[in-house]
C-alpha cells in the first residue's frame, strides 16, 4: 500500500482493497496467529460523535493484535471542552500513538486531521460524508455471503443524503463490473448529485420497497440520520417511511442479503432478524476482523504516500456549512486534483 492514511477508499488501489480483505479473511480463520502482531503499539480513538460498534470494534481489534488503546469517546471529557482545536489535539495525540482513528461530525475532518498527524489516520466517519472502514466491512460481508463483489443488483434504502455508509459503499461498489444500484428513498433524502454523477449510469430510482425488493441481490438498509437534520419536524416527516418487515421479505429472492451498518431504529422489523437472509449482525462481527487487517497493514507497512491537495485560487472558498473549514478555518482552503468536473473542496468535496 502506498498511502499512509485511510480517509477515502478512492485513495487506494483495488489491489490494496483486496489485500485488506484477504488479510481480514486470514485473521478471521485463525485470529490467534495474529494475537501478538502489534505488541507494544498504541491505537488512539478520538470520537467526537457517539459510537458503539465502530469504536469498540477498533479497540477490540487492537487488543486482539496484542496492542493497546488510548482515546476518548466524548470530547466533553477532553481538552476540546476547554476550546482546544483539532490541529493541536491531533498533533499531541499522534505523538502518543502509532495509529489514530477519528470520528467527527464535520465533513472533511479526517482529511484535515491527516495533515497534522505524525502517524497514520483512519476515518471512522466524517459527518455525512464518508465511512471507509464500514465499507470495507460491507465488502468483506458481501464476499462471504454472496461470494462475489460484481454483477450484483444493490438496493440502497433510507437516508441516502446524510448516510455516509451509503456514500462510501456506492463509490466502492461502482468500481466492480456489472453492479447496478436501486435508490430507495424519499426525494428529500436522495443521494447527493456529485455521487450520482461519479457513479455513472447504473442507477435506478424506486420509491417503494415492495416494488423493487424482488429484483435485488443485496438490500442495504440505513437509519434516518436524525442528528444531521436542521429541525425535529423535518426529521419527523422522514421517519418511518421505509420499514422492512416479514411481509416484504416474502417478495424477495431466496438468496437476498440484507445488510445494515447499524444502529437500527425502526427501519427493520425485529421479526426479520431470524430470517437467514438478514446478515447485519454477522456484518457487525466481521467489522472487527476487517479493522484488525487495516490496523495491521498500516502500522507494519508504514506507507508514506499522501494524497495531493492543491492550493486554492484567490477567492475560492467552501460554502458547505457542514465542512470542517467552517468550524476550523485556520486549516485553510485546499482543492482536490482536477477530475474534469467543477473544482471541489479537498475536505468535504463540495463544489467550490
Ligand atoms: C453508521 C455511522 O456511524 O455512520 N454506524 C456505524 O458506524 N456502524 C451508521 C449510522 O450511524 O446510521
Amino acid at each position: 500500500m502506498n498511502v499512509r492514511d485511510l480517509i477515502d477508499l478512492g485513495d487506494f488501489t483495488l489491489d490494496d482493497w483486496h489485500k485488506i480483505l484477504y488479510l481480514a479473511e486470514d485473521i478471521y480463520q485463525d485470529p490467534m496467529r495474529y494475537s501478538s502482531a502489534l505488541h507494544g503499539k498504541i491505537l488512539a480513538t478520538l470520537f467526537y460523535e457517539p459510537s458503539t460498534r465502530t469504536q469498540m470494534s477498533f479497540q477490540a481489534a487492537m487488543m486482539r493484535l496484542g496492542g493497546q488503546n488510548i482515546g476518548f469517546k466524548n470530547p466533553s471529557s477532553s481538552s476540546i471542552s476547554k476550546g482546544e482545536n483539532l490541529k493541536d489535539t491531533i498533533r499531541i495525540v499522534s505523538g502518543y500513538s502509532d495509529i489514530l482513528v477519528i470520528r467527527h461530525p464535520k465533513e472533511g475532518s479526517a482529511r484535515a486531521a491527516s495533515l497534522f498527524s505524525a502517524c497514520p489516520v483512519i476515518n471512522a466517519g466524517d459527518g455525512g460524508h464518508l465511512h471507509p472502514t464500514q465499507t470495507l466491512t460491507d465488502l468483506f460481508t458481501l464476499r462471504r455471503v454472496k461470494g462475489r463483489l460484481q454483477n450484483l443488483r444493490i438496493g440502497l434504502c433510507g437516508d441516502l443524503k446524510y448516510g455516509r455508509t451509503v456514500h462510501s459503499l456506492i463509490r466502492a461498489m461502482s468500481r466492480f463490473p456489472g453492479n447496478r444500484f436501486t435508490l430507495i428513498s424519499t426525494p428529500e433524502l436522495t443521494l447527493p448529485d456529485y455521487l450520482v454523477k461519479e457513479t455513472g449510469a447504473q442507477i435506478e430510482r424506486c420509491d417503494s420497497l415492495e416494488a423493487c425488493i424482488g429484483d435485488l441481490d443485496v438490500l442495504y438498509m440505513t437509519r434516518i440520520q436524525q442528528e444531521r437534520f436542521a429541525s425535529k419536524e423535518e426529521y419527523a416527516r422522514q421517519k418511518g417511511v421505509y420499514i422492512l418487515d416479514a411481509e416484504k421479505m416474502r417478495l424477495a429472492k431466496p438468496d437476498l442479503a440484507v445488510l445494515h451498518p447499524l444502529p437500527r431504529i425502526d427501519e427493520i422489523d425485529r421479526a426479520v432478524d431470524d430470517d437467514p437472509r438478514a446478515v447485519y449482525f454477522r456484518q457487525a462481527e466481521y467489522g472487527m476482523y476487517v479493522r484488525m487487517a487495516i490496523i495491521l497493514l498500516l502500522v507494519t507497512e508504514q506507507p508514506d504516500g499522501a494524497v495531493t491537495l492543491l492550493p486554492a485560487r484567490e477567492g475560492e472558498h467552501c460554502a458547505n456549512p457542514s465542512c470542517i473549514l467552517e468550524a476550523e478555518p485556520y486549516i485553510g482552503q485546499k482543492v482536490l486534483e482536477e477530475d474534469g468536473g467543477p473544482r471541489r473542496c479537498a475536505f468535504c468535496e463540495h463544489a467550490l
